[in-house]
């Protein structure tokens, strides 16, 4: 199988070096290729043994998966870069946040295959949250086979197109919002009277230690809690003082204005 990138920026480099490590695919079946930046090009083919080319023609003859990688506001320029040497077996993967497959298709000029997909920055640790939806001319063969690319930088969850705004909301843009809570729980641990930096390694860790213990745990979170809280103790008190607030909403209005500026966005693009 042989795999094609167009767009070798932060977010497609961890995909491609996800694919890589996990070895789903030989490094020497993936090519890339940018716009202009030869150096990074290369310092990737060095580093994983992938190749790259700016030779369109031969990147596109036999190629299985395309990598649809840029930002959405380049996509035109590339639509019109690729569009003369596009054949039948290529199937395209957009990575593009925003970009809807029948805008992508019809700048493509080709009843291609397309999926969209919304990883998050996880993937940089084989951790990503991943999204995906397809055109109805995605063969299940080829569904499964985008699966497992998928599966090699994280975990895969097919949606419909409409529900990729809700993906892009709260596992898109969630590391972002984790990070947030993250941040005002050491404000306010620093202000208990601990140094900041002694505040900030234990919290680094008290995170690390809780997922893995999702991670490894079959309870649901909701019953790791209770396992830790006793009547009367002090984490039952934490907890008491927390539900005066009412937390439910205050994630609800986050996801709520990620999902309306995800379908901003999109519209703009339909403009
Ligand atoms: N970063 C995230 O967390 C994240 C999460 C989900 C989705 N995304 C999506 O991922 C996409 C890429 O984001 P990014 O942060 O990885 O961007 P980036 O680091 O700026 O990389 C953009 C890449 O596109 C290449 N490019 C631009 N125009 C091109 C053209 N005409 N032909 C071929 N290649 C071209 C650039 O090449 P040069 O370097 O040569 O200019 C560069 O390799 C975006 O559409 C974004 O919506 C990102």
């Amino acid at each position: 199988m042989k795999l094609v990138f167009y767009g070798a920026g932060n977010m497609a480099h961890a995909i491609f070096t996800g694919i890589v490590n996990s070895n789903v695919i030989d490094s020497n079946d993936i090519y890339l290729t940018n716009r202009s930046n030869e150096v990074a090009l290369k310092e990737y083919a060095d580093e994983l043994g992938v190749n790259y080319s700016y030779d369109d023609k031969a990147l596109l003859k036999d190629a299985d998966y395309v990598f649809l990688g840029t930002k959405p506001y380049d996509f035109d320029e590339l639509a019109d870069r690729i569009k003369p040497y596009i054949v039948e077996n290529n199937k395209f993967i957009s990575i593009m946040a925003g970009l809807p497959i029948s805008y992508i298709r019809e700048k493509l000029d080709f009843d291609s295959p397309v999926a969209r997909i919304m990883p998050n920055t996880n993937a940089h640790v084989g951790h990503s949250v991943t999204g995906i939806s397809f055109s109805n001319n995605f063969g299940a063969k080829s569904k499964e086979e985008v699966d497992s690319l998928i599966n090699a930088f994280g975990s895969a969850i097919e949606v419909s197109e409409d529900n990729l705004h809700q993906v892009t909301a709260i596992t898109g843009s969630g590391p972002a919002f984790l990070y947030h809570v993250f941040e005002q729980y050491v404000t306010a641990g620093t202000r208990l009277g601990l140094e900041k930096a002694q505040v900030e390694e234990s919290i680094r860790n008290l995170i690390i230690g809780t997922s893995k213990m999702i991670e490894r745990s079959e309870l649901s979170m909701e019953q790791l809690r209770k396992n830790i809280t006793s009547k009367g103790g002090t984490t039952q008190a934490g907890l008491n003082a927390l539900s005066q607030h009412d937390l439910e909403s205050v994630f609800e209005d986050c996801l709520k204005a990620a999902v309306n500026r995800s379908v901003e966005l999109s519209n703009q693009d339909d403009e």
